[in-house]
């Protein structure tokens, strides 16, 4: 269980982590102010995967991420990822790589305006499992993160977060806050922790109106 592996190393990482960003905090959400008008236009051809429901990615299968609701601020560090190559996916490079910094900001905004109310307002609530504790001091108690600059997880593909788990595990995706969180989970927590915030109620299909 994860409680018995929550090490005081890992306490020391989650601490020293919300310092930094806590510093960061204020420079970074100056990146995410997009004009989601101009952003649904440049967004529709996101929507030819991201906007149906189930839809996979073909080698290793897993589904897309759901994005309707999720942070701007992420989805602006995500997508630069992507571009920049600190993220390595070959379709989303294509997709992002002839993406100037004003259309990604744009291109966020319109995203994560797809939401339902859930999400300004918090969203739900399931039967807590202590586990997650770790993990709810950014990503929240209820999966709707408490800074612009981290993912909510609530509604998540529970596919989806395993795979980013082994990802940061594997080092496939860097984040020097997530690898070494990520590595400090057993299998069974990994499993436990995608199921959790897959089942609370929050981020959406971004379907197409
Ligand atoms: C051909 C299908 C496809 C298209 C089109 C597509 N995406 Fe993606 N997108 C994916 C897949 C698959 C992933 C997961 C990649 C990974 O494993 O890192 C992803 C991941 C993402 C993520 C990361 C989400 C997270 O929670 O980490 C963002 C943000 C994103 N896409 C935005 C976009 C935007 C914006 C567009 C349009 C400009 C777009 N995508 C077009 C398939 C697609
Ligand atoms: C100190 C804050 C912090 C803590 C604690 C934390 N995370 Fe994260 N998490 C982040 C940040 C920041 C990112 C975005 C990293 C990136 O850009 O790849 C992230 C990304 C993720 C993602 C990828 C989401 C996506 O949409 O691609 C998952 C899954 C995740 N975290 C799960 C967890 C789990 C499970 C725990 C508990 C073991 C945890 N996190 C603890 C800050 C945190």
């Amino acid at each position: 269980m994860l409680k018995n592996t929550v090490t005081t190393k890992m306490k020391m990482t989650v601490f020293a982590a919300m310092l930094c960003i806590s510093g960061a905090f204020f420079t970074q959400t100056a990146l995410a102010e997009g004009d989601a008008e101009r952003g649904a236009a440049l967004g529709y051809t996101c929507l030819g995967c991201h906007g149906i429901e189930g839809y996979r990615n073909a080698y290793p299968s897993y589904r897309v991420p759901k994005l309707g609701g999720q942070k701007a601020a992420y989805l602006v560090i995500a997508i630069r990822g992507y571009r920049d190559g600190t993220r390595s996916h070959p379709t989303m490079a294509a997709q992002a790589s002839s993406m100037s910094d004003q259309d990604i900001d744009d291109v966020a905004a319109y995203l994560a305006s797809m939401g339902k109310d859930t999400v300004a307002s918090g969203g739900s609530k399931v039967a807590g499992i202590e586990e997650v504790a770790t993990c709810a001091a950014c990503h929240g108690q209820n999966g709707i993160s408490l800074s612009p600059t981290w993912p909510t997880l609530a509604g998540q593909h529970e596919d989806y977060i395993l795979h980013a788990l082994m990802q940061y595990r594997e080092g496939a995706r860097k984040d020097p806050v997530m690898m070494p969180l990520a590595a400090a989970l057993s299998e069974d927590d990994v499993k436990l922790v995608a199921r959790y915030f897959s089942q609370l109620d929050g981020l959406e299909t971004t379907k197409a109106e």
